[in-house]
């Protein structure tokens, strides 16, 4: 079967001088949950920006390794093109239009579709099943949504684009625990119900294992432990060097 995304020895550098991954292999297989978790720093975003192509806008660059969306070699190309395949990246920081509408913002995101998916209409339903919260504030400037409902509108608008591949970085930064329980729980349905591949970068780490299928450490650049969530769970390894301790529980 073909990886939904297929990284292999990935190397990628910013300026001259920060060296930011160093053979970093990592895989989402088709209808995947993975979790990409790691410490401040360790180089996750660069990942998910590697893959979405948008490297290049932070002087940063592939020197070495592959990098495989349904098989085919994704490395330099640009991220529109890239989104228009289907590969979508919610990035840090919960980018929305502000003085936009919830369904201004949804509606915008539509103009970056190709002929593959162009919506005839504004129907945003299928974004509303998923985040019934945002129905009633269709009307509203997302800048005057709370943090949460912000979240999932990012990605709201990354589900309008028609993935075929999510990427979620920080899904859950700055949120109060039950709003980042709640995204997740729905990032988990979106992927168990509707099959969708999905990368998300995480500190939240029994968050992350509790709903994510696949978990990849990432430490100074490089993996350094890899496995199904059940068992990183489990792994003395994990709580002891990476997630500190049992008081890294956030989730109640
Ligand atoms: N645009 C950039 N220019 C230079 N260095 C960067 C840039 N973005 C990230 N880095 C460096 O690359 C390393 C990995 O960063 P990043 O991928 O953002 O880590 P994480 O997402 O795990 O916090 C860090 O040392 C960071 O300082
Ligand atoms: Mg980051």
């Amino acid at each position: 079967m073909t990886a939904t995304l297929d990284i292999s020895t990935l190397d990628v550098s910013y300026g001259d001088s920060v060296q930011a991954l160093s053979g970093i292999s990592l895989m989402v297989p088709e209808g995947g949950f993975t979790v990409l978790l790691g410490a401040n720093g360790a180089g996750k975003s660069t990942v998910l920006k590697a893959a979405s192509g948008i490297l290049p806008f932070e002087n940063g660059r592939i020197s070495r390794g592959t990098i495989r969306f349904f098989g085919e070699d994704i490395a330099g190309v640009p991220s529109h093109q890239l989104a228009q395949r289907g590969l979508l990246h919610v990035r840090e920081g919960r980018h929305v239009f502000p003085a936009m509408t919830v369904e201004e913002n949804l509606a915008a995101a539509t103009f970056a579709l190709s002929g593959r998916k162009r919506r005839a209409s504004r129907d945003f339903d299928d974004v509303y099943a998923w985040f019934p919260q945002l129905k009633p504030r269709r009307t509203t400037p997302a800048g005057f949504l709370s943090g949460g409902e912000q979240q999932m509108l990012a990605i709201g608008r990354a589900l309008v684009g028609a993935p075929r591949l999510l990427l979620v970085d920080e899904a859950s930064l700055g949120l109060a625990p039950l709003v980042a329980r709640d995204i997740f729980a729905i990032l988990g349905r979106i992927n168990r119900e509707s099959g969708l591949a999905i990368l998300v970068v995480e500190q939240n780490v029994t968050l992350a294992l509790r709903h994510g299928s696949y978990g990849y450490v990432l430490e100074n650049g490089a993996i350094t432990l890899e496995g199904p969530t059940a068992t990183l769970m489990d792994r003395e390894a994990i709580s002891s060097r990476y997630l500190g301790t049992a008081a890294t529980e956030r989730t109640p």
